[in-house]
């Protein structure tokens, strides 16, 4: 089988963790490098705590660590959701350090895309800023990115403001480059997020699915992105789950923009189905998933893992 390259930008975090699991072990994906970015919590926890994931699932991925807040407004992050340190709940081996490239994450980023013989596929699960400098600083890496499928944005209502999504509103500016660069991108917002549910009896089976299992039980208990007991939402393993079950998914093309002025909606995403703004669609958007279905991949893709 043809495996599928990509590149996970990450800021892990709870939900991360599983989306990284899943993708190190889905036979159709080849993960060439993993770089973290501030964002649930600070770029030292997040670059730690994938350190420690990598030593923990036995996999030698090279990681690069990047931007330790976003462009232009200070990192207000999500430690509230994740924990302080950002994966609070398992005691996880320590970080398996000699995996950290010296390289920060755009160079490394800018290195693996270039010297690879075929496009990679970049799937940032975080806020964007990494991938903004990528493109600001090397535009000439865009022959090389086959797609951008991110876990981010709404085209309803928020998560972190009234109307925004916290992947977005981390850092609206960089997302604004990155969806105006005219690279494909494929957008898994809330609208799927909210419906990427994890239950008890989905955890109680996971726990007896070997040693990942285990691990997503005793992450899940302290997860505050939603609850134990009505739904825990696995925003991140959306993206994945696109990459490997793209028939889960309801799309809509559409053009979307980012709300930069300061106020209410700063950091929304500006989703026009309708073409209001009389532009072409740049965005591939994710506006429904199958959540039974997604449920059941889930899980059969945790039992691939370790
Ligand atoms: O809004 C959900 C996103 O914010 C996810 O990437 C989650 O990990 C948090 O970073
Ligand atoms: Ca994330």
């Amino acid at each position: 089988m043809l495996k599928r390259p990509i590149i996970i930008d990450t800021d892990p975090g709870i939900d991360d963790a599983l989306a990284i699991a899943i993708a190190l072990f889905a036979e159709e994906l080849d993960v060439r490098l993993i770089t973290t970015v501030a964002g649930n919590v600070c770029l030292e926890h997040v670059t730690n705590n994938t350190l420690k994931l990598l030593h923990f699932l036995e996999k030698d991925v090279p990681v690069a660590a990047g931007a330790s807040r976003p462009l232009i407004e200070p990192l207000v992050d999500a430690s509230n959701v994740h924990g302080a340190t950002g994966m609070e709940g398992f005691d996880f081996p320590e970080p398996k350090k000699e995996l950290l490239l010296k390289e920060n994450a755009v160079n490394a980023m800018y290195r693996v895309l270039m010297e690879s013989d075929e496009p990679i596929t970049l799937v940032p699960i975080a806020p964007l800023t990494n991938i903004a400098m990528l493109l600001s600083l090397y535009p000439e890496v865009k022959s090389k990115i086959k797609e951008i499928v991110l876990m981010g944005g709404s085209a309803s209502r928020g998560n972190k403001g009234v109307m925004s999504e916290f992947n977005i509103a981390t850092d609206p500016e960089a997302a604004k480059i990155v969806f105006d660069s005219g690279l494909p991108i494929v957008m898994a917002g809330l609208d799927v997020g909210w419906k990427a549910l994890v239950y008890p009896e989905d955890s109680e089976k996971m726990k007896d699915m070997g040693k990942t299992g285990e691990m997503a039980y005793c992450l899940f208990k302290k997860y505050r992105g939603g609850s134990f007991n009505t739904g825990l939402k696995m925003y991140d393993s959306c993206a994945i789950a696109y990459l490997l079950r793209p028939e889960l998914y309801t799309m809509e093309d559409a053009y979307v923009d980012i709300e930069l002025s300061a106020g209410m909606t700063r950091g929304c995403t500006v989703v026009d189905l309708k073409g209001y703004l009389g532009k072409e669609p740049n965005t591939k958007v994710c506006m429904d998933i199958d959540g039974e279905a997604f449920r059941a991949w889930f899980l059969e893709y945790v039992g691939k893992c370790i």
